[in-house]
């Protein structure tokens, strides 16, 4: 998938420990990378980190080593932690995330399905504020209030599951938009989420629909689309 993707365009990669493939994805990057085509800093790897709830800061610490060494990388662009756990361990672990960034073994922190008040906790202590706050997000999961946060905390939204992981692929409304613009339902999806200044990491193990899910910076949903799509919540 990573080789199908870089070729047909795509940069940032999505991976976590908890996915059990940064091996995987280390050795496609390090492949991709030997072709030529793409340097390491052409490709933008976020990875996610899981929480240990004892020792969290040192088990953040060799996490993010073990993440570096699977993804054989000096760096990864994007760590997040992957759920929240408790304020205080999340603090902790925070803690070595920064560490981390001032090692230059990690670009930008962030984290992913916290809540409003978790980040508020996290603000407290933070040193560095979250520059992303990844989170499931499809029409009918819209996420308005985070956006409204994070717009007003500077941090930068992703949609994961932005096709509502496959179930939102049939849905009449939001095909007949994508009909109206010789676009699938997929890109429909995407093509909302860039448009309202979401990052979305759609997933396909299907080339054809790599290639299609991409296919959404050249053209525009219009004002009164966007509005329906807004509204499916
Ligand atoms: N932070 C978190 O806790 C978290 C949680 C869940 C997911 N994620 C991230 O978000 C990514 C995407 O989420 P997701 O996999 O749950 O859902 P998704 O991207 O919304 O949907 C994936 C499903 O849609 C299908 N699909 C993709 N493009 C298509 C197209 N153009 N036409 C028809 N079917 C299409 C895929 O099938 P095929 O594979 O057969 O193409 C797959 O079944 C994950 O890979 C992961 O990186 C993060």
């Amino acid at each position: 998938m990573v080789h199908d993707a870089t070729d047909v365009g795509y940069k940032h990669i999505d991976t976590a420990s908890a996915y059990l493939n940064e091996k995987a994805v280390g050795q496609a990057v390090t492949e991709v990378i030997a072709k030529g085509v793409l340097k390491r800093e052409d490709l933008f790897i976020t990875t996610k980190i899981m929480p240990v709830d004892t020792d969290s800061k040192a088990e953040a610490l060799k996490g993010v080593a073990l993440a570096l060494e699977k993804l054989n990388t000096t760096y990864v662009d994007l760590m997040l932690i992957h759920r929240p756990s408790t304020d205080a361990v999340n603090s902790e672990v925070w803690s070595a995330l920064e560490e981390a960034v001032s090692e230059k073994h990690i670009k930008s922190i962030g984290v992913s399905n916290f809540q409003i008040s978790q980040i508020d906790s996290l603000l407290k202590s933070a040193k560095i504020i979250p520059a992303m706050l990844q989170v499931e997000s499809h029409p009918q999961q819209n996420q308005d209030q985070l956006i409204e946060y994070c717009n007003k905390h500077d941090i930068r939204m992703t949609a994961y599951s932005p096709l509502g992981a496959g179930t939102l692929l049939k849905d009449a409304t939001i095909g007949s938009i994508g009909k109206s613009h010789n676009k699938s339902a997929a890109s429909v999806m995407i093509r909302w989420q860039v448009q309202r200044g979401v990052v979305a990491i759609p997933k396909s193990t299907k080339r054809n629909y790599l290639i299609e899910n991409i296919d959404v910076f050249d053209w525009s949903l219009t004002d009164n689309e966007m509005k329906v799509l807004d509204e499916m919540k």
